[in-house]
């Protein structure tokens, strides 16, 4: 684990400057000798740590931590009314699972954000794994209250990818787009995802757990099974804070008003960002590939495709393009 002098530690080699051992120690109250031992677990985590005679330690790159306070400071009044806590880990399985354990615990219907640094088993999926390096991407999950059962929960997944979309574009991402039902693509690659679990009782009180990855520094070719676009690549300088706290600003109002609102007002911005309407696409089912032309949503955020001349919908499943064979 993750422990409080490691953390201290890091935040010292976070300006990516070198810095002696000794100063290291003085900052963060350990000994000079005992400085190397508590950086280990940040190594093993793949950061890479310089350590060079005569000048100490550096933090090659360095990075920005996530922080509780400049997130909070760009959250705009209403979501900060709205959420009560937001806790940020060093280090966690997953944060799907943080929430999820909040929201069985949790007997006063409170909403909650968890973010980490690191996740040691990032769920995606469809059973996926999803690649968690330390400090170098967002990894959030919110559990929200629903009070009248999982009916209510239509289309909601949609509108949660589309937010993650406008918020990113609103920092001027402006090609984000999306990918049925809740990919985030940059380029035709996937650049986030969404996961949704859902605890509690299905037809009255109930918990949408919501978990968020999105790739900020780019993603080596070797260890994801797809091509991957990362938010540096089009803005070298952003700052992780800044672009959580847009998209909660962005989020949690959407989740305050889904029960109310439903999908409906969401669905022509979603087609809007739809990056594969109108494209050739195969729809990989449990034991089945259905190809088709997408065409767009229903009002309850299924997929529409148009197969040889009859329109096929689809709430689950996964989409991909076809390359088309028809020239
Ligand atoms: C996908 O496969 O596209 C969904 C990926 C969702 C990943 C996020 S990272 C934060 C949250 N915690 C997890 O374990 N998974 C989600």
């Amino acid at each position: 684990m993750i422990g409080a002098t490691t953390l201290s530690l890091l935040r010292v080699l976070s300006d990516g400057e070198f810095h002696s051992g000794a100063d290291m120690g003085k900052q963060s109250n350990v000994s000079r000798a005992a400085v190397w031992k508590q950086l280990q677990p940040l190594i093993e985590r793949g950061l890479s740590i310089e350590s060079v005679k005569g000048k100490g330690y550096r933090l090659v790159g360095g990075c920005e931590l996530l922080d509780w306070q400049t997130i909070n400071d760009a959250l705009t009044f209403d979501v900060d009314a709205l959420l009560p806590s937001i806790e940020i880990l060093p280090e966690i399985d997953s944060t799907n699972n943080k929430a999820m354990n909040y929201a069985r615990n949790e007997e006063k219907g409170r909403a909650y954000v968890c973010l980490a640094e690191y996740q040691s088993a990032g769920k995606g999926r469809r059973g996926r794994q999803w690649f968690s390096p330390f400090a170098h991407n967002i990894y959030l999950s919110v559990a929200w209250p629903f009070q009248a059962g999982v009916n209510q929960l239509d289309g909601l997944s949609l509108a949660i990818g589309l937010m993650v979309a406008k918020s990113l574009k609103s920092m001027g991402l402006e090609k984000a787009s999306l990918k049925w039902p809740n990919d985030l693509l940059l380029g035709g690659k996937k650049l986030g995802g969404v996961l949704l679990e859902v605890t509690g009782d299905m037809t009255d009180q109930c918990w949408l757990i919501a978990g968020i990855g999105l790739n900020v520094e780019t993603i080596p070719e070797d260890v994801v099974d797809q091509p991957c676009a990362a938010i540096k690549e089009k803005l070298p300088t952003c700052s992780r804070n800044q672009i959580v706290a847009e998209l909660l600003n962005y989020l949690i109002p959407m989740l305050q008003n889904y029960p109310v609102k439903g999908f409906a007002p969401y669905k022509e911005e979603w087609e809007s960002l739809d990056a594969y309407n109108n494209q050739l696409v195969n729809v990989h089912l449990a034991n089945d590939i259905v190809a088709g032309v997408a065409r767009g949503i229903t009002e309850h955020g299924e997929l529409k495709v148009d197969v040889d001349g009859h329109e096929r919908i689809f709430n689950g499943g996964e989409v991909s393009l076809r390359a088309d064979t028809s020239y």
